[in-house]
């Protein structure tokens, strides 16, 4: 049984998990966060490229993965090239805000995204911004603390934070000049998308990229042989493993997700 590998500095990649579990039903999964060195996205880029190849060697080497999911915006923008050329023959996916599908969607031609620092600042996300169609106006909001306000599930802060970042951004809805798409750019937010769709209002679309990411895992997968993809249904459908605290990761998991087992804390160097 080879699993497919998932890793985030914390909970934020259960929203990819979680459509990778969707997309995937009969796959294996072990899901590494990494709560311990986080969060990722207002830390230096040697941080986080540092902690992606030693989770990508555990990955490998402990579990022998059949793919690898950056499921998160920060490590994707630091690490994927590195890990790519760690594992030239293994299928990696990272995750990248939605920009070009939230143009596609958006009437106005004002896209809002919410990301980390980092991922903002990256090399990577500027030549996404490039790629993309001129005529759309991309509005960007770097969250500090955010991602960390979700990994401790602290209601409040999360509200607060999430109503001063969208104030930034607006004004939101269907009127000229007006967000009327908002890319939800750090995998943790997706778990913010119920404090955030009241704050913008019934006009405006929430976008993440679980659903994209979990395609083309799968089609990935589908270009190689299929044996062993299937669930070991002696085992939970998913291996959680954390740097941090097991009862965050367990807790986030059993909120999100169905079927679930315990998590276990481990030290990955
Ligand atoms: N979930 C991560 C992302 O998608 C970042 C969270 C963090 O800052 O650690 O960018």
């Amino acid at each position: 049984m080879q699993p497919i590998g998932v890793f985030d500095s914390g909970v934020g990649g259960l929203s990819v998990l979680k459509a990778l579990r969707q997309t995937l039903p009969h796959a294996q999964f072990v899901y590494v966060s990494d709560a311990g060195h986080a969060p990722y996205g207002e830390r230096d880029v040697q941080h986080v490229l540092d902690r992606s190849a030693a989770i990508g060697r555990y990955l490998v080497d402990e579990h022998q993965v059949r793919a690898l999911v950056v499921a998160c915006n920060t490590a994707t923008a630091a690490a994927i090239a590195t890990l790519r050329a760690n594992y030239p023959t293994l299928p990696i996916v990272g995750v990248e805000p939605a920009l070009k599908p939230a143009a596609a969607r958006s009437r106005t031609g004002v896209v809002g995204v919410l990301a980390t620092r980092s991922t903002l600042a990256s090399d990577k996300f500027a030549a996404l911004l490039q790629a993309q169609d001129p005529k759309v106006r991309f509005v960007l909001q770097a969250c500090d603390g955010l991602a960390a306000a979700i990994e401790n599930a602290e209601l409040d802060q999360i509200r607060d934070l999430c109503a001063r970042y969208t104030a930034a951004l607006g004004p939101f809805g269907r009127g000229p000049g007006e967000i009327d798409t908002l890319v939800l750019g750090c995998t943790h937010y997706t778990f913010a998308a119920e404090v955030l769709a009241p704050l913008v209002g019934p006009d405006v679309i929430l976008m993440d990229a679980g659903l994209p990411v979990a395609q083309r895992t799968a089609s990935l997968l589908a270009q190689r042989s299929t044996d062993g993809l299937t669930t070991d249904a002696t085992a939970p459908w998913v291996d959680l493993w954390t740097t941090g605290a097991a009862s965050a990761l367990e807790h986030a998991a059993g909120q999100w997700l169905r079927g679930t087992g315990a998590a276990r804390k481990i030290e990955i160097a």
